[in-house]
C-alpha cells in the first residue's frame, strides 16, 4: 500500500513538474502568463443586444421565508420590490450564475440559502435563455444583459433599494455579468452599488480585453475576487480591490490521491471555498503579494513587513492588493493562522516524494 501511495505521489509529482515547465515557456509579465484558455475571441467586443420579444425569457427569482421562491421576468421586476420576501431595510444580494447555468440548477440554492439565513433579500438573475447558446455569443449577451438588469435594479431603488446595502455574486460569466451590471447602474444613477464578490470571473474571450470590458475595480465601491484556476476557466488578472489566488490560484489540491484536480475541478472549488468563508468567516488568512507571479508561484511568505487579508465577509475593505491564500485539500478547507506558515502549503504535502517513509520505492 506504501509503495502504491508513493508511485502515486511520484506520478502526481512528475505531472505538476512538466506542467510547470510547459507554462515556463511563456513570456512572463506582470499579470501573469498572456496565453490561457481562449485568450481571444473573434467579434468579443461587437455591440449585441437583445430584441424586446426576447426580455420575458431575462427572469428573476426571489428567495426568502423558508427558502420558498417567486419568479418574475424583466417586464414584471418592478412588483419585486411589493414581494413578501423582500424587505429593503435589510441588505440585498443579487445573484448571477455561469454559462448554461439556471436558477434550478443547486448551485443557486447553496449560495441563496447561505444568505438567506444571514437576513439578506436575494434576488437571483436567471439568464439561462442567453446562457446557453455558443460561449462566444454567451459572453457578448452578458452585455446588453447587464444593461437590462441594471434598469430593473434602477426601477427598485426607486422604491426603496438603497444601494449601499446592494451587494452582487457573480461565479464565473456571472463575475463578468456582475461587472456589466454595475457599470450600467453607475451610468443611470450616479451611485456605486456597495461590494461586488466575483468568484472565478470567467476568463475565456476577456483575457485581453481593458477594464471597460470586463470587471474592474472601478465598478463598485469594493471588489472582491477570487482565482482557483486562472488559465483555464478563470483569469490571471487584478480586477478587484482585493485579488485571492488560493493556492496559487491555478490548480487546487484535489482530496483524491488517483485525480488531481483539474481545471474544471479547479474552477468549481471556489463555490465549496466560498460557502466556507461565509461560515467561517476569519479563517481563511491570505498573504498579500507584490505580484500575481509571485503569489502563483506561492513566494509570498518572505516578503516584509507581513501584511494579510481574509477571504470572506469579513475581507479588510482598506487593505488592497494581490493575496496568496493557502487552503488545505478537504472541506472545510480553511487553514486559520496556519495559512501564514509555508509548511503548511498544500503543493508542499504533494512534493514530499523522499520521504525517509518513503523510500522504498527507489530501492
Ligand atoms: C424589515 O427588517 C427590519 C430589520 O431587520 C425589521 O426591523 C423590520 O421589522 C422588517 N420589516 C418588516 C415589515 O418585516
Ligand atoms: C465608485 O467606486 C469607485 C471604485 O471603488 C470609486 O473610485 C468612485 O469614487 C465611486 N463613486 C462614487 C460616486 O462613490
Ligand atoms: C485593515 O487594513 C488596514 C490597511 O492595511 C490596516 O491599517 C487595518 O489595521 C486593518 N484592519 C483590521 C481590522 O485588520
Ligand atoms: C529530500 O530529502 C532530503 C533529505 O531528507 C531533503 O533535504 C530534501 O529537501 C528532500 N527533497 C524534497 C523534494 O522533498
Amino acid at each position: 500500500m506504501r509503495f502504491y501511495n508513493s508511485s502515486l505521489r511520484l506520478i502526481l509529482y512528475t505531472f505538476i513538474t512538466i506542467t510547470g515547465l510547459c507554462d515556463k515557456s511563456d513570456p512572463r509579465s506582470d499579470q501573469g502568463y498572456p496565453s490561457g484558455l481562449m485568450s481571444v475571441c473573434p467579434g468579443s467586443t461587437k455591440p449585441a443586444s437583445i430584441p424586446r420579444s426576447q426580455l420575458k425569457y431575462l427572469l428573476f427569482v426571489v428567495q426568502g421565508r423558508g427558502h420558498t421562491r417567486k419568479k418574475y421576468n424583466y417586464w414584471t421586476a418592478r412588483n419585486i420590490a411589493k414581494d413578501p420576501r423582500i424587505n429593503f431595510t435589510r441588505k440585498t444580494l443579487l445573484l448571477a450564475l455561469g454559462y448554461l447555468d439556471s436558477t434550478n440548477f443547486p448551485i443557486s440554492s447553496m449560495l441563496a440559502n447561505e444568505y438567506e439565513a444571514r437576513e439578506y433579500n436575494i434576488i437571483m438573475v436567471d439568464y439561462q435563455r442567453f446562457a446557453t447558446v455558443h460561449y462566444y455569443l454567451a459572453s457578448r449577451l452578458m452585455r446588453p444583459v447587464g444593461k437590462h438588469v441594471a434598469e430593473v435594479l434602477t426601477q427598485l431603488m426607486e422604491s426603496g433599494l438603497n444601494p449601499s446595502k446592494l451587494e452582487l455574486l457573480g461565479f464565473s460569466l456571472g463575475g463578468q455579468t456582475v461587472s456589466y451590471i454595475a457599470k450600467n447602474f453607475q451610468r443611470f444613477t450616479g451611485r456605486n452599488i456597495s461590494k461586488i464578490t466575483a468568484l472565478e470571473p470567467s476568463g475565456p474571450c476577456f483575457r485581453t480585453l481593458g477594464p471597460g470590458d470586463r470587471l474592474d475595480s472601478s465598478n463598485a465601491d469594493f471588489v472582491e475576487v477570487i482565482h482557483t484556476n486562472i488559465d483555464g476557466y478563470g483569469m490571471a488578472t487584478k480586477m478587484g480591490h482585493v485579488d485571492f489566488f488560493v493556492n496559487g490560484g491555478e490548480y487546487q489540491p484535489s482530496e483524491l490521491l488517483l485525480y488531481p484536480c483539474t481545471s474544471t475541478c479547479s474552477h468549481f472549488r471556489v463555490l465549496a471555498l466560498w460557502v466556507s468563508a461565509l461560515k467561517n468567516p476569519k479563517e481563511f488568512i491570505a498573504i498579500k503579494c507584490d505580484s500575481i507571479q509571485q503569489a502563483r508561484d506561492a513566494k509570498c511568505y518572505d516578503r516584509r513587513p507581513v501584511e494579510t487579508n481574509v477571504m470572506g465577509p469579513k475581507v479588510n475593505r482598506s487593505s488592497h492588493g494581490i493575496f496568496y491564500l493557502s487552503t488545505g485539500k478537504g472541506y472545510p478547507y480553511y487553514l486559520g493562522a496556519n495559512g501564514l506558515n509555508a509548511n503548511y502549503a498544500s503543493w508542499r504535502q504533494i512534493s514530499y516524494v523522499n520521504e525517509s517513509d518513503d523510500v522504498e520505492i527507489y530501492t
